[in-house]
């Protein structure tokens, strides 16, 4: 793991702890940002032919290995807001099975969304614990949208159980892996989710603009999603006239123009998380967060995130008051949630030694 240091140049005078919210930038990617400048100069409009429209997908199939997900069921989006609305704009929210079940740790983005689905007929429930929201499931839910790996606290959920009950009534699923992919293995197919959210910006070190959605092959032909525009037609380029003739591939879970910078320095990310290994890159973050686990245990700093490895993700929230912005100007990137306290995101590219400077840097500020 030592080794994918020099894949990023911005680790050699930055302490970077915060690939939870921004993945360090791989060197691969100014190269790659370079080949598409060349190719939209060089090529101009032959370049849409030449693999600009398919990129959504290649992209898409790029991380499918990465997530546990079978070629052609991914495709790229801006962000996950609008990843999910697409699939929330799939169902009639007017019907008796109308319920959309959550937990209250679901990121901000994901909860103000269910609140205006309400105007559409939807019936929202909120609960604050696992098992709390397995018994709220029932033949009335439609949808269950939980995030396998909570933002405030690094807290990681059981999905299969969740998975097992929605099934056994009829409800389906939809998880936000934006906190997960990049950083352990998450197994998509294996696990037998209907959906899946999530972006590129955080572990899988991909930049911003390169969202995805993830859906279960046997649903792609039933969803006929109500977000939608040209790109999801079956011949765009017919410029056919009257209501949209869906495509039947992963294509119709598109709408407009792709964001085709972003998916060029994304597929930067995912080649170097992909060469690394999720399962390495899940043991060396263990083997971290244990180790500034036991570094705030030492100088008595309160643990905020699950000391058990299986219950967290790959970040530690400790509770120390907001030091983040001294911090960032010696070039220690860290970040802080009001009510959790400091977070501390180690990836497959930091050490120990670097932890141990961390800790002697918020001691020195603390102090
Ligand atoms: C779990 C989770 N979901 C979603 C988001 C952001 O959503 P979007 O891609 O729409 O900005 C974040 C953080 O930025 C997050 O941590």
């Amino acid at each position: 793991m030592h080794s994918f240091r020099s894949h990023f140049p911005s680790l050699q005078n930055t302490l970077h702890f915060i690939s939870h919210s921004l993945g360090a930038m791989p060197a691969a990617a100014t190269t790659s940002l370079a080949l598409y400048a060349n190719q939209w100069q060089s090529r101009s409009i032959r370049a849409w032919q030449e693999g600009w429209w398919q990129m959504p997908l290649t992209t898409g199939n790029l991380l499918a290995p990465i997530l546990g997900a079978q070629p052609n069921t991914i495709v790229m989006q801006p962000n996950v807001t609008v990843a999910q609305w697409i699939i929330l704009s799939c169902f009639d929210w007017r019907g008796r099975r109308n319920k959309l079940l959550t937990e209250t740790a679901n990121f901000p983005t994901n909860i103000y969304t269910f609140h205006e689905l309400e105007r559409l007929g939807a019936r929202l429930t909120e609960t604050r614990t696992e098992e709390e929201l397995i018994e709220a499931i029932d033949e009335e839910t439609l949808l269950v949208c939980v995030s396998h790996v909570h933002f405030r606290d690094s807290y990681r959920i059981d999905l299969q159980p969740i998975i097992a009950k929605a099934h056994a009534v009829g409800a389906m699923v939809l998880v936000d892996v934006y906190q997960s992919a990049g950083c352990l293995p998450i197994g998509l197919e294996a696990l037998n989710a209907d959906f899946a959210v999530g972006g590129s910006v955080k572990w899988l070190c991909g930049g911003p603009g390169a969202g995805f959605l993830y859906v279960r092959p046997d649903h792609i032909q039933n969803l006929q999603p109500q977000l939608t525009g040209w790109m999801a037609h079956r011949a765009p380029f017919a410029f056919e006239e009257g209501p949209i003739q869906f495509a039947d591939s992963i294509f119709r879970f598109l709408h407009g123009t792709p964001s085709i910078p972003a998916l060029f320095a994304a597929q930067s990310g995912y080649e170097i998380i992909a060469e690394a290994g999720v399962e390495n890159i899940r043991a060396k973050s263990t083997q971290l967060t244990q180790y500034l686990i036991q570094k705030a245990d030492e100088h008595s700093i309160p643990v905020r995130s699950p000391r058990d490895p299986e219950k967290r993700g790959g970040a530690v929230v400790i509770g120390v008051l907001d030091i983040t912005q001294q911090l960032a100007e010696q070039n220690v990137l860290v970040d802080y949630r009001p009510g959790a306290g400091i977070r501390i995101g180690p990836h497959f590219y930091n050490t120990e030694d670097e932890i141990d400077e961390l800790f002697r840097r918020i001691i020195a500020l603390i102090a």
